[in-house]
């Protein structure tokens, strides 16, 4: 059998000036002849290490740990930054650059002579914009998580990023002192390592380990246990062997695949955000996935884990109690056991002897945590292409309501008018706020669990239906319906909703309705003007005239599909 030649040949292998040029420069960094002869796979490490990124900000010694085992296995590991998106940090939120920090990861890893990559990735965003790079290549590829921060400690309480919410709300009733929010910061975030709870970061973790993307454990493993780096130092052997054996990200990503995942989604509590990347990631390798999908394939699947936001504990914990590999064990008679995954083994291999330690932190399918979970997908006159809600974040007595709404035309209305003690609103009523999907909000941001008035909340009621075109946090909770497409800001029927008008919502049967007539609803579209936002240049330009909404995965038209790992032309 004649050895496959290796992609990095293309550049190193080259004889003349072009292969002079190409590996002339590298030298400089003191690497030796042999290393561009074709033997050693050279692996890149796609590295979104940044001190903005607090969340992937120990990726630099990761990496190191990466390269150990990249040398052992007889590969060549070279190691290339790409952008990074800080949850915590940028404005006005991460996802309106996801798509832009895919083209980079996808243009790096095709221009570039990589015979594979490592994707380091961490908070939120991180993950999906290398897994929607990457697969934009398909070359051989695996991921490797950050891992979650240890749990944090406030006031003799294990606390994490779902408790802002809490904290915010105490602050705002006097509860807590300004000096108190100030000495819990510090206690939250007290180690490397993303957000503790199962928020997006880790919901995307567990997403890249159902879909077979990274080494079994990558989901839960703390940030600052030394077994990450073992990890690391094992994932590197296995994307030198993944290169041998040509295993592309399209032997992976199969529907069988994203079908698992989902289900894991469900068993885990994930965040909302998972429908959105899930959708982006399949439509970049060619996967057939829609809206139904989520809610048919959870459906049949309980809370399973009991972490935060939809249980009690966290991430840190459910490693312990077993890890993903336990939880899925659990699930095992749904999943596609012969799913393929990038140990070469399968998922069904790989759960085998996966035990639980802990039943207070990971249920059974006959004794789950919650009987619901995973994502329900409504559909009415209010969302003809769907809206969805995560009923293990939901007050149970909610689910099936019919309230007046009260409405805000954006964010900065509801910002103004939430406390206001004349706005006629209790807790009965249902909250809707507009023009903020993918174009109203360039980026849709994570602002659709609005926090309830406080005159609702000194009458003690901790939950209220909102419904809305945005997004939530992962580690966010409540009765809240979002991604309501279309988005109000192109005329979707939610751009339509009034002060006054009745909204029925109900869960059990999946839909969402604005209780008027068909003439009052054509009568309210006449006047419609789309939303024109005074982005003229730049990069938001392009975002608001290539975005797609949120039932297609909120990614650019022209992104979808992928174009290989070809290189057209040469640069000499
Ligand atoms: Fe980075 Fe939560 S802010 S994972």
């Amino acid at each position: 059998m004649t050895k496959k030649k290796l992609r990095s040949q293309d550049w190193y292998g080259r004889t003349g000036k072009d292969g002079f040029i190409y590996r002339s420069w590298m030298k400089n960094q003191g690497l030796p002849h042999h290393l561009f002869e074709g033997e050693k796979p050279v692996i890149g490490i796609c590295n979104t290490w940044s001190e903005l990124t607090p969340c992937n900000a120990h990726f630099k010694e990761l990496a190191e740990s990466l390269k150990k085992g990249i040398w052992e296995a007889g590969g060549f590991p070279l190691e290339f930054p790409v952008m990074s998106l800080g949850e915590c940090s940028i404005k006005p939120t991460a996802m309106l650059f996801r798509n832009l920090m895919s083209m980079d990861v996808e243009e790096s890893i095709r221009g570039n002579p990589l015979d594979g990559v490592v994707l380091m990735c961490g908070c939120d965003k991180t993950t999906p914009s290398l897994v929607m790079g990457a697969a934009s290549v398909d070359i051989p590829s695996i991921v490797l998580s950050g891992g979650p921060m240890l749990v944090g400690r406030f006031k003799g309480k294990k606390i994490g990023t779902s408790d802002i919410w809490r904290f915010a709300e105490d602050f705002k009733m006097g509860r807590l002192s300004q000096e108190e929010f100030i000495e819990a910061e510090a206690a939250m975030s007290r180690s490397v390592g993303h957000c503790a709870p199962m928020g997006t970061a880790s919901t995307m973790a567990a997403m890249v380990e159902s879909l077979g993307l990274s080494l079994p454990d990558n989901a839960t493993i703390p940030a600052a246990d030394s077994r990450r780096k073992v990890l690391a130092h094992m994932t590197g052997i296995r994307i030198v062997e993944m290169v041998k054996e040509d295993i592309k990200m399209s032997s992976i990503l199969t529907r069988k695949a994203f079908e698992n995942s989902i289900m894991v989604n469900a068993a885990v509590g994930g965040s909302t955000n998972f429908i959105l990347h899930l959708t982006a990631i399949a439509k970049r390798i060619g996967v057939e996935l829609d809206l139904t999908d989520f809610d048919y394939f959870s459906s049949k699947i309980p809370l399973i884990a009991n972490v935060q936001p939809s249980g009690e504990h966290w991430v840190e914990d459910l490693f312990y109690a077993g890890g993903l590999p336990a939880v899925m064990r659990e699930i095992e008679k749904h999943l596609h056991r012969d799913a393929l995954t990038v140990n070469g083994k399968t998922i069904g291999e790989n759960i085998s002897n996966a035990e639980c330690w802990d039943r207070n932190l990971i249920g059974t399918l006959e004794n789950p945590i919650k009987p619901d979970s995973g994502i329900a997908v409504l559909k009415g006159n209010l969302c003809p292409n769907g809206a969805v809600l995560k009923p293990s974040a939901a007050t149970p007595e909610l689910l099936t309501h019919t309230g007046r709404a009260v409405v805000f035309e954006n964010i900065d209305e509801y910002k103004a008018m939430v406390d206001d003690p004349d706005l006629d609103i209790d807790e009965t009523c249902i909250m809707v706020m507009k023009n903020v999907g993918p174009k109203g909000y360039p980026g849709m941001p994570e602002v659709g669990n609005m926090g309830l008035p406080k005159k609702v909340l000194e009458k003690g009621f901790k939950d209220m239906i909102r419904i809305s075109d945005g997004r939530m946090s992962g580690t966010g909770f409540g009765t809240v319906v979002l991604h309501v497409s279309p988005e109000s800001a192109i005329g979707g029927p939610l751009a339509f909703v009034q002060n006054g008008d009745m909204i029925a919502l109900d869960v059990p049967n999946r839909s969402l309705n604005l209780l008027i007539s068909e003439e009052e609803f054509a009568n309210r579209r006449k006047d419609f003007i789309p939303t024109k936002l005074p982005y003229e240049r730049g990069y938001v330009n392009l975002f608001l005239d290539k975005v797609n909404q949120a039932h297609e995965g909120v990614d650019f038209d022209f992104l979808q599909g992928s174009s290989g790992s070809e290189v057209k032309r040469d640069s000499h």
